[in-house]
């Protein structure tokens, strides 16, 4: 059997967790691969909400199992806090939550570390959602970082303490106040409860359960504009979030990949700092956050909002070969007159539908305007969408050459069209 991906096509918070909540009953294990509680699902099941940031987003549903990958980064007090919450909706966590015992552990200095970064780079902030997630990284890719495997081994602590003596030296660098006494002790309480879980080899979980015939989704974080290697560098994240990143940060071989389901809004919003062509500075970007409810599923703060750009969205879609999209929160925009796509920029006078190196002040989007449709989409089915809606997803497919197989019109899992001939 195959890998299917589901990754973000913008700068995140797509709508990721909605849709591979909806997905998760057509596969046997869903892993998340990279990212961590840097990441925000929102997940809204019979008119109750939950934010998942490190557990993947198929772990409302019976049997399905549930991988952290080993690309992951995982705080353990976070970790612990979540799976409260979920056991909470009545899900067997020990049953269905599998760790990997390579994914890296973010420790409480990581987090110091981040937070110190960012004052010091002031106005130039990447404006991180300083959950620890670069500065662990950093050590992992540095040979330096404490693995999930590191805390069966009897010289645990140990370990722990070196790492956090060389943080302490570089945070002395830095002139930045911190107390982590009470953390670090509720740190070490959550890695003991984190020992009653299911430690795996990840590699031979998913590679084994492939051989069994098992289907597996794959669920990015973040969104492909934040990659480490393709975003807007460096107003990124740490970790490649393109379906790459899935075969890293599970250990499947790219041609174990298969579909791969690109999520985008049917408008854009960015949340952190960093350039963001469409972006609107008026009453019609206002009017799209609190039409979207756009704040922060993570740290509460004010998306920045715009149209939706197709030349970024073209560039998502051949970095990880999307081969379907979902296309989320389409409802936003029932009560708008007209909607626009940006569909090339005007770089140095030069029209052109490719992203430059960089994406600076230099850059203006050209756009196309479609009729806004005017009505509610709580009644429409994929083949009775109102007319204006259809042409906006006609000329999508026709730009992106790719199908729209969903729409998705609320945050409740329920409120999906889908094109019957596209389902997984
Ligand atoms: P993720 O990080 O990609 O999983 O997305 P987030 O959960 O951070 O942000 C998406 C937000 O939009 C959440 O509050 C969802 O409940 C909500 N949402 C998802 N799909 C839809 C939709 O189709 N319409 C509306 N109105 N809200 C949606
Ligand atoms: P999900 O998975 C939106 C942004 C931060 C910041 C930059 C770097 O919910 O879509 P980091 O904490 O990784 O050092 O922050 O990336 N960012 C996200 N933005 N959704 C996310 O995740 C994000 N994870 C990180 O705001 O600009
Ligand atoms: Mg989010």
């Amino acid at each position: 059997m195959n890998v299917d991906v589901l990754i973000g096509m913008q700068w995140g918070d797509e709508g990721k967790g909605k849709i591979v909540d909806y997905l998760a009953p057509n596969y046997d294990i869903i892993a998340r691969f990279q990212g961590g509680p840097n990441a925000g699902h929102t997940l809204v099941v019979n008119n109750e909400k939950i934010v998942l940031h490190t557990i993947p987003s198929g772990i409302l549903h019976d049997n399905t199992y549930n991988l952290i990958g080993n690309g992951v980064v995982i705080n353990p007090i976070t970790l612990c806090k979540e799976i409260s919450q979920v056991k909470s909706w009545g899900v067997d966590v020990e049953k269905y939550l599998l760790l990997a015992e390579k994914a890296h552990l973010i420790l409480p200095t990581h987090k110091v570390l981040d937070a110190a970064s960012e004052a010091a780079k002031g106005k130039a902030k990447i404006g991180s959602t300083l959950r620890g997630i670069g500065p662990t990284y950093m050590d992992k890719t540095g040979r330096n970082g404490l693995r999930v495997g590191d805390v069966l081994t009897p010289d645990f602590k140990e370990k722990y303490e070196k790492l956090k003596a060389k943080h302490l030296q570089i945070i002395q660098m830095y002139d930045f106040e911190f107390d982590i006494t009470e953390e670090e002790s509720e740190w070490f309480e959550s890695i003991e409860e984190l020992k009653r879980y299911t430690i795996v080899s990840g590699e031979y979980y998913v590679n084994n359960a492939l051989s069994q015939g098992k289907k597996i989704l794959a669920e990015g974080a973040q969104g492909s504009m934040l990659d480490i290697d393709f975003g807007t560098y460096p107003f990124v994240t740490s970790s490649n979030t393109i379906t790459a990143g899935a075969c890293n940060g599970l250990g499947v071989a790219p041609n174990k990949i298969k579909e791969v389901i690109g999520i985008s809004k049917a408008y854009c919003t960015r949340v952190g700092s960093g350039p963001f062509p469409s972006e609107l500075h008026d009453a019609v970007g206002e009017q799209i956050r609190s039409a979207g409810h756009e704040f922060g599923a993570t740290t509460g703060r004010p998306r920045r909002c715009g149209w939706i750009d197709l030349v970024a969205l073209r560039y998502a879609a051949f970095l990880n070969g999307v081969t379907q999209i979902a296309l989320t929160k389409a409802d936003v925009l029932n009560d708008f007159d007209e909607i626009m796509v940006c569909d090339t920029y005007t770089v140095n006078g030069k029209v052109t539908n490719e992203l430059p190196f960089e994406l600076n002040d230099d850059i203006q989007c050209n756009y196309k305007g479609f009729k806004g449709w005017k009505q509610s989409l709580e009644e429409a089915s994929y083949d009775s969408l109102p007319s204006q809606l259809q042409e906006y997803v006609s000329f999508l497919e026709s730009y992106m050459g790719i199908p729209v197989s969903m729409i998705s019109t609320g945050p409740e899992r329920e409120k999906l069209l889908i094109k019957q001939a596209q389902l997984v």
